[in-house]
């Protein structure tokens, strides 16, 4: 819902089951989820799809995300070396690739021109995307093309003068044009079984009747018109954005599921009112292990703040809520909610967009009773503790969407669910 952080991945996970594909249609190696299965099977993904993991859906890398091809068949190997099937995954032609530079860019020039940097995941995707909209990019389909050769040279002179012009010698680290040319052909020629159009697949398996899942990556908050500019992502990592990057028109899309954490967390820079004081955060970070999937940068920890989580179902349509990580609350007697902000004596319902930066918008909080026992893996609503339960409840009342689903724990099946589970038209245990 807000941030990408919010445990998508196992919902995702639980979800493809009733798929015939998961698309991932914005972002790149910058998100990334993990998924446990049993006790000791656990797997982080950048770039792939969740959907991976279930032997009978097919995954697509689609149009509007930005592919580190070296991460992304590193990624591959990985999988496949774990006994995953991944001969159903498929990558647009229309992706945009990250190139060396982007990361050189990204990770050497974040302060540049900036009040402060925005510590960015490092991993190209700010410069990549301003490449695409510069109309300078290359794109997958470039990999497998003729005159790659041609392309490389003149986009490396262009590329190292504006790099030396930001940070002195900076190019030297760029390989060489005929070096670039050649890893890169070999990259296509590896990729080059999966590359297909995949936005016709996807519109083929609805003409049939399939569901198709949008997997999200980064959200509302990191969205790059609706989130808190300039610290936010690169591209538009709302509902809508993940429909154009995959391919998808707005007509398609019958339910939006939000993940929301039962507290909230955000990695870099940037405004955060609900954030809690250290002795209450570090430990809750500890115990939610709340580090980057792939980063492993400590994660910004704070209380639910529902007028973000309203906000963000606004903006991006969200028709249900999945609460994820309540277990992680245990233990602690009193939670406070984030219920409004004041901003020179006016309150607000949602984070007003231009002023979240300001030190000065306060957020509003009430308390609210936690609980001691663990809840860790239950399943059924009634099971868990009268307080957690009104909590659950505060929180849906005060966002104004329902909470569909619980998360109760790291593994699969660690989820209550409340009817209804998802809108209709959804099967969640297939077609
Ligand atoms: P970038 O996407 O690498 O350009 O980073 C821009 C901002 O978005 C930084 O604050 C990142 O920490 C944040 N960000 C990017 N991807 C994710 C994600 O998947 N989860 C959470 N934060 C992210």
């Amino acid at each position: 819902a807000q941030w990408g952080d919010e445990g998508k991945g196992k919902v995702i996970d639980a979800m493809a089951g009733g798929a015939h594909a998961v698309i991932r249609g914005t972002g790149g190696s910058n998100a990334g989820h993990t998924i446990k299965i049993g006790q000791d099977q656990e797997f982080k993904m950048q770039l792939v799809p969740s959907g991976i993991l279930h032997p009978s859906v097919w995954c697509f890398i689609g149009n509007g995300c930005v592919v580190d091809p070296a991460a992304l068949l590193e990624e591959l190997a990985r999988l496949n070396g774990a006994g995953i099937d991944i001969s159903k995954f498929r990558l647009s032609p229309l992706a945009h690739l990250v190139m060396p530079w982007h990361m050189l860019i990204d990770r050497l020039a974040d302060h540049l021109g900036r009040l402060e940097p925005l510590g960015t995941t490092g991993r190209g995707i700010g410069p990549c995307y301003a490449d695409k909209a510069t109309r300078r990019g290359l794109r997958v389909c470039d990999l497998l093309a003729d005159d790659l050769g041609e392309r490389i040279a003149r986009l490396r002179t262009f590329k190292a003068a504006e790099l030396d012009a930001l940070v002195p010698d900076a190019s030297v680290a760029i390989p060489s044009s005929a070096a670039l040319t050649q890893t890169l052909r070999n990259q296509g020629e590896a990729l080059r079984p999966y590359v297909a159009d995949t936005d016709v697949l996807a519109r083929e398996a609805l003409a049939r009747g399939q569901h198709v899942l949008l997997e999200g990556a980064q959200a509302a908050m990191l969205d790059i018109d609706f989130g808190t500019y300039p610290y936010v992502t690169a591209s538009s990592s709302t509902a809508a954005g993940c429909v154009v990057g995959s391919g998808l028109s707005p007509r398609d899309v019958s339910a939006i599921i939000g993940v929301a954490k039962a507290y909230t967390t955000r990695v870099g820079a940037g405004p955060f009112p609900s954030e809690m004081p250290p002795d209450i955060a570090d430990p809750l970070r500890e115990r939610g292990r709340e580090y980057g999937t792939n980063s492993k940068r400590p994660r910004r920890c704070g209380w639910f703040d529902a007028p973000q989580v309203k906000y963000a179902c606004r903006v991006s349509g969200i028709t249900s809520l999945v609460l994820t990580k309540l277990d992680i609350l245990s233990g602690l007697e009193k939670l406070q909610v984030v219920t409004a902000y004041e901003y020179d004596n006016d309150g607000y319902a949602e984070p007003p967009a231009r002023l979240y930066g300001s030190t000065k918008l306060m957020p509003v909080m009430v308390p609210a009773p936690g609980w001691t026992e663990d809840i860790t893996g239950i399943r059924e609503w009634w099971q868990l503790p009268e307080s957690a339960r009104r909590y659950v409840e505060l929180l849906e009342i005060l966002v104004g969407t329902r909470i569909a689903a619980i998360g109760t724990g790291p593994h699969r099946d660690d989820m209550i669910t409340r009817p209804p589970l998802t809108v209709p038209h959804y099967p969640v245990n297939g077609p």
